[in-house]
């Protein structure tokens, strides 16, 4: 054998175990692959089966989600997931498994990916979900500026204006939709109060209607549906965001010319800079006073809605809570009531721990979403990335083995300091965390005051002993047939 042919044979013999070695190599990792997509199959949540191809359990959910979530929390325990219209949810029920949710980082469980696609559209580019959340985080900061104890002294009066003459129209007694009263008067006092006066002075029907359109964007079908179909309400909500946009531009000009240091939350956005020196744009302010009003919208008038029907419901805890405001504001009965002012409202406890009970039965936030991004461990389960991870404060809020007397009405549970056996997440209608509400101290404000302003001159009842259903089939879930009985406060 030549030394050519020795040298062909030596390399012919190493390509070959080359070959074989890489071969072992590839068959070992892959091996070890499956047995890890095995493992982690095996320590996926337990999956609540479903016959129904692509709508899953959405049929179930739908009719209560509620009553489904408890009852799979008694089945599978606080981790398990289930299928609608081709996603999985994941579901982290009481306070230890809600820990992962509030606790984790944005690039984790990610909060742009679930809620852009139905907030862009309305509040547009460049704000709340629509940027990076560290930015988010500091547009949050300037809010949070602007909703100070000096500006809600001045709310108070407002809100009490608007509701007086709001309610005017509704005479000295008869039978009205609550729910639709308490949208109208939300957005009037929301309004003066997060925009300032040149906005609210422009809220008339055609504005109003406006923002209906607007709203009309927070659907189920925007959130499931592609945003390019050509829908009906998808054109109207896209109509309605340039038209209010255009007058609030408008403003934004007007009160960058005048010079004039108003002290609203126009002004603070106006005078913010970033932490890079950066100004607000107009469109990035205009972006966050349609956020600011909506954020507030329904949460704020079906929250008050539903605490006033607890109220007409328990006439008794009615009285006390009429009586508590005379104490507060220091009048008799048959007096003039004075104007109400913050301190006042502050020192109404009872009607604080009223709302508060009203936030447990009825949080209006039902559910609150994440994206998973990346692979989460809880209780021994993995979550794999591409679930959707919820926390549902209703569910929380109604957990058998925190909270006692789950279904009944009693505010003064909450003069026990140990009301959820303490657990950091058993209560959380403003949720926690990084995406927390900064909304929390103006919805009390408000939702306070115009509920002592409307007891001052009614007593309400409800109609035939009926308390209303829970409609579930909109993503906040508003009362039934909504009217109450009202008649004169003598
Ligand atoms: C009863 C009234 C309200 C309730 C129950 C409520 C509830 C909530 C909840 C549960 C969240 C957390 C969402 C999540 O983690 O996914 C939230 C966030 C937020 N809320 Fe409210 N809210 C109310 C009123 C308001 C008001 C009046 C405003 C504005 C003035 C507001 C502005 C916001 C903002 C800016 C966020 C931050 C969202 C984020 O960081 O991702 N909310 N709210």
């Amino acid at each position: 054998m030549t030394f050519k042919e020795e040298s062909v044979l030596a390399r012919q013999a190493g390509g070959a175990t080359y070959a074989l070695a890489s071969a072992v190599v590839i068959l070992a990792v892959s091996w070890l692959i499956g047995k890890w997509k095995h493992r982690s199959e095996e320590n996926l949540p337990p999956h609540i089966p479903s016959s129904i191809p692509f709508l899953g359990q959405a049929i179930s959910f739908g009719q209560n989600p509620i009553e489904f979530l408890l009852a799979a929390y008694q089945k599978y325990g606080p981790v398990f997931s289930f299928t609608m219209v081709g996603k999985t949810f994941t579901y982290l029920i009481g306070s230890e498994s809600a820990a992962l949710f509030f606790n984790s980082r944005n690039e984790n469980l990610n909060a742009e990916d679930v809620y852009s696609r139905l907030t862009t559209p309305v509040f547009g580019k460049g704000v709340a979900y629509d940027c990076p959340n560290s930015l988010f985080l500091e547009q949050k900061k300037m809010f949070k500026t602007g909703l100070n104890i000096a500006r809600f002294r001045e709310h108070v009066n407002l809100i009490e204006e608007e509701t007086i003459n709001y309610f005017k129209r509704w005479g000295k007694s008869g039978e009205k939709n609550l729910f639709m009263a308490m949208s109208e008067v939300v957005i009037l006092t929301a309004s003066r109060c997060l925009h300032g006066k040149e906005i609210r002075a422009k809220l008339d029907e055609s504005m109003a209607r406006l923002y209906m359109d607007l709203d009309g964007g927070f659907t189920h079908e925007a959130w499931l549906l592609p945003g390019w179909l050509p829908l009906p309400s998808f054109r109207k909500r896209d109509r309605a965001h340039q038209e209010v946009k255009r007058i609030f531009y408008e403003v934004i000009q007007q009160r960058r010319d005048s010079k004039e240091q108003e002290e609203d939350m126009l002004q603070t956005l106006i005078d913010s800079t970033y932490k890079s020196g950066r100004s607000l744009t107009d469109d990035e302010i205009a972006g966050m006073l349609i956020g600011l009003l909506l954020a507030g919208q329904h949460t704020s008038s079906t929250t008050s809605t539903w605490l006033l029907f607890f109220l007409a419901k328990h006439q008794d805890i009615q009285e006390a809570v009429v009586a508590e405001q005379r104490r507060v504001c220091g009048v008799s009965e048959g007096e003039e009531w004075p104007e109400l002012d913050y301190d006042a409202v502050k020192d109404m406890q009872l009607l604080d721990r009223c709302l508060k009970e009203t936030l447990r039965l009825r949080p209006p936030i039902m559910t609150m979403m994440r994206m998973c991004k990346t692979p989460q461990t809880l209780m021994g389960y993995t979550i794999p990335p591409g679930h959707q991870v919820c926390v549902s404060p209703t569910t929380n809020h109604r957990l058998p083995d925190t909270w006692k007397d789950i279904h009944t009405f009693m505010p003064d549970r909450f003069l026990d300091g140990d009301v959820a056996n303490s657990e950091k997440f058993a209560y959380v209608p403003f949720g926690a965390g990084r995406h927390r509400c900064i909304g929390e101290s103006f919805a009390y404000v408000q939702i306070k005051t115009l509920v002592s302003t409307l007891l001052r001159s009614y007593r309400l009842d409800l109609v035939d002993g009926y308390f209303p259903e829970v409609d579930f089939t909109t993503m906040i879930h508003t009362p039934k047939r909504p009217i109450i009985r009202y008649s004169p406060r003598t």
